[in-house]
C-alpha cells in the first residue's frame, strides 16, 4: 500500500508574514499519517526551513535548473536545493510548460538533475481542454512521460509523478474520480512498463481539489495523493485535505 502524499504548490502567492502564520497553523496539527509537503517560492525556502524545524512537512521548490552549476541567471540548481534541505521540486508544471516554453524533455533533464542530488520530482503531465476534446488525453500525457522515463532510465520508480489536467486548475472544474482513476490508470501501466519500482511511485492527482472532493478523488486506486494549488494557501483548507488522506 502506498502512502498518500499531499504537496502543496504556493505558486506566487505570500509574503513573509503570511507564510509564517499558515506555516505555524501548519506546523501544530501534525503528525499525519501521510506525507506532506509545501513547494514555495525559491526565495521563501529557507524560512520555510526555519519554521517547519521539528515538523513532520517536508518542503521543496517549484522548479529547479536541468544545468550543474554555472553562468545561468536566474537559475537554482538541484544542488542549491538540497542544501537548503529541500526533499521536493516540481517540475514541468502546465504553467513553466505553457508561460515558459519549457519542453518535455527540458522537463526530463530537470528531473534528472533534481535526483541527482537526491531531490525527489514532481513531474507534472496533462492534457488542456482542446487536447480532451479532442480525444487525445492518453497520448499528451504518455507523450509528457516517456520524455521522463527515457532520461531517469532506471532511476524512473524515484520519481513522484503529478496528472493535472490543464482545464482543471484554478477553474473549479475539477475532474472526477473516475477521469482522474482513468489516466492514472494509464501512467500507472506505463510505469510498469518502464521499472520493476512502478508500484511505489506515487501518483498525485491536481486541479482544484479542495476540501469537498479531496476524499473521493484519494478514495480511486490509482491516486496516491494530491497536489494542491489554492486550498495550500489556507491552513484549514489544507489540513483537511491532509485529514482525507490520512
Ligand atoms: P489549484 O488547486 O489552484 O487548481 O491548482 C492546482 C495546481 O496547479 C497545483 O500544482
Amino acid at each position: 500500500m502506498r502512502r498518500k502524499l499531499v504537496v502543496g504548490n504556493w505558486k506566487m502567492h505570500g509574503n513573509r508574514a503570511a507564510n509564517a502564520q499558515l506555516l505555524a497553523g501548519l506546523k501544530e496539527a501534525g503528525p499525519w499519517n501521510a506525507d506532506v509537503a509545501v513547494c514555495v517560492p525559491f526565495l521563501y525556502i529557507a524560512e520555510t526551513a526555519l519554521a517547519l524545524t521539528g515538523a513532520s512537512i517536508a518542503y521543496g521548490s517549484q522548479d529547479v535548473s536541468a544545468h550543474e552549476q554555472g553562468a545561468y541567471t536566474g537559475e537554482v540548481s538541484s544542488a542549491m536545493l538540497a542544501d537548503v534541505g529541500c526533499r521536493y521540486a516540481i517540475v514541468g508544471h502546465s504553467e513553466r510548460r505553457a508561460y515558459h516554453a519549457e519542453s518535455d524533455q527540458l522537463v526530463a533533464d530537470k528531473a534528472k538533475a533534481a535526483l541527482a542530488h537526491g531531490v525527489t520530482p514532481i513531474v507534472c503531465v496533462g492534457e488542456t481542454r482542446a487536447e480532451r476534446e479532442a480525444g487525445q488525453t492518453e497520448a499528451v500525457v504518455k507523450r509528457q512521460l516517456a520524455a521522463v522515463i527515457h532520461t531517469l532510465g532506471h532511476c524512473t520508480g524515484e520519481m513522484v509523478v503529478a496528472y493535472e489536467p490543464v482545464w482543471a486548475i484554478g477553474t473549479g472544474l475539477t475532474a472526477t474520480p473516475e477521469q482522474a482513476q482513468a489516466v492514472h490508470a494509464v501512467l500507472r501501466a506505463q510505469l510498469h512498463a518502464a521499472t520493476e519500482h512502478s508500484d511505489r511511485v506515487q501518483i498525485l492527482y491536481g486541479g482544484s481539489m479542495n476540501a469537498a472532493n479531496a476524499a473521493s478523488l484519494l478514495a480511486q486506486p490509482d491516486i496516491d495523493g494530491g497536489l494542491i494549488g489554492g486550498a495550500s494557501l489556507k491552513a484549514p483548507d489544507f489540513l483537511q485535505i491532509i485529514a482525507a488522506a490520512s
